[in-house]
């Protein structure tokens, strides 16, 4: 999607500022094209230079400098881009640029763009909800000015609240849509997915369950991904804190049992994605009341459950022509994946290592590798939704040559 897009970065002053060497890294990864303007607060956290090595181009700071000016004029910076970001954007700019005021290269910049303009907030979290900056925000949204965050959490000033700049992957994602959408439909219109996410609750009496660390990350990314490309995908997740998607429709279930069921309802569809963490067992002989604590602790007797993925890839009319599974493992990661590809029956398996210390479960980047029938593909560590891009991606690929 950002392949040969021109970014025009705009890094404003905030300690978020550190997180964009990595965003401009997993933009130029993608193929796109990084300029960057920086203003006075943002070069006190991070210097031009270290955006122009790595943007590849010369980072922009002064409004009226000689040099820039007759390189590249401010208006040309904005005519040549095809969309401006503005991360992190502190509550200084924010305010800036709904009044208009220009009295710096950034601001000019944003007030003479005809371009999109995404912005990543990021500032102490009562500042972000000051009645002043909560009305800026307003007015920018119905100047069309598009939002991501930010996130909630342990803020640089050492207060917790809202106010952390989006995450790199979540920007990139919502670049990714923005160029999908403006693209009219994507390659996978008229593809039905079904995406599993997220761990399973498996009870063991009204008020105690067993279950994983599972945070649906990964699988809620790759619906995302699926659904950024056209695909009209129904995601079916267990428990987990993530939002839904957006353009997807999503079905929630505790057990696996109620996956299994809503997995057969969302079928058919051309791809099965597999990516829940399905609890392999559940609690035999639920008796429907709380088990009291006695002398004794009790003995729990497990059955097992269905295999959801082993079901759906039996050949056989109403197969999806793609399932994709994965195989979580602590060790020979390859050859188990390899095993399970085969025992199971699927397409293709995404190999991850959970083993303890890998924090794939519920971290945000998740390091993979494709089994298919051609072989095995090591992917570099990624963000889950980098991964999850590659992935749908792929099945892009798969798509054009066999659906
Ligand atoms: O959710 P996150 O925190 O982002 O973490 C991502 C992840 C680690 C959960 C994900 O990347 C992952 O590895 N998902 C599969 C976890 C798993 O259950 O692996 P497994 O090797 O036990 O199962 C193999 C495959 O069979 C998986 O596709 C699984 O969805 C499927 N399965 C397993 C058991 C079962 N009863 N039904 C199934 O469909």
């Amino acid at each position: 999607m950002l392949e040969n897009k021109k970014i025009l970065l705009i890094v404003a002053g905030g300690i978020a500022a550190v997180k964009v060497p990595d965003l401009i890294r997993r933009l130029r990864e993608r193929g796109a094209s990084v300029t960057c303007i920086l203003t006075n607060g943002g070069s006190q956290f991070i210097t031009p230079l270290t955006l122009a090595s790595l943007s590849g181009n010369m980072a922009y700071q002064d409004l009226f400098s000689l040099t820039e000016e007759s390189e590249m004029g401010h208006i040309r910076l904005c005519r040549e881009a095809d969309i401006i970001l503005v991360a992190p954007a502190t509550a200084d700019v924010m305010a800036k640029m709904t009044v208009g005021i220009a009295d710096d290269l950034a601001t000019t910049v944003l007030l003479a763009s005809d371009k999109p303009v995404i912005i990543a907030p990021s500032m102490n979290v009562m500042m972000w909800t000051h009645p002043a900056t909560q009305t800026n925000l307003q007015t920018l949204k119905t100047r069309e000015v598009q939002v991501i965050g930010p996130g909630t959490g342990d803020l640089a000033c050492g207060e917790i609240g809202d106010g952390r700049m989006a995450e790199v992957s979540d920007i990139i994602a919502t670049l990714s849509r923005h160029f999908q959408k403006s693209r009219g439909d994507g390659p996978l219109k008229g593809c039905r997915a079904v995406v599993t996410s997220g761990p399973t609750h498996e009870p063991i009496d009204p008020v105690r369950y067993i279950t994983n660390r599972s945070s649906g990350k990964q699988g809620h990314a790759i619906a995302t991904a699926l659904a950024n490309f056209g695909a009209s995908v129904t995601l079916v997740t267990g428990p987990t804190s993530e939002p839904n998607p957006d353009g997807t429709k999503v079905v929630n279930v505790q057990t696996a049992a109620q996956m299994m069921k809503a997995c057969g309802e969302a079928l058919p569809a051309e791809i099965l994605v597999c990516a829940a963490a399905v609890a392999d067992w559940s609690v035999a002989g639920q008796t429907g009341q709380k088990i009291k604590k006695g002398v004794k602790a009790p003995a729990l007797k497990l059955a097992e459950n269905p295999d959801i993925l082993a079901t759906f890839s039996k050949p056989g009319p109403g197969r999806p022509t793609l399932v994709v599974g994965f195989a979580a493992e602590t060790e020979n990661l390859i050859t188990n994946a390899q095993l399970k590809r085969a025992s199971k029956n699927c397409d293709w398996i995404v190999a991850n290592d959970v083993s303890v210390g890998s924090s794939v479960f519920s971290g945000d980047s998740n390091t993979v590798h494709l089994v298919t029938a051609d072989g095995v593909e090591s992917w570099p560590t990624m963000s889950k939704s980098a991964v999850a891009e590659r992935i749908a991606e792929r099945i892009v690929k798969f798509a054009n040559k066999n659906l």
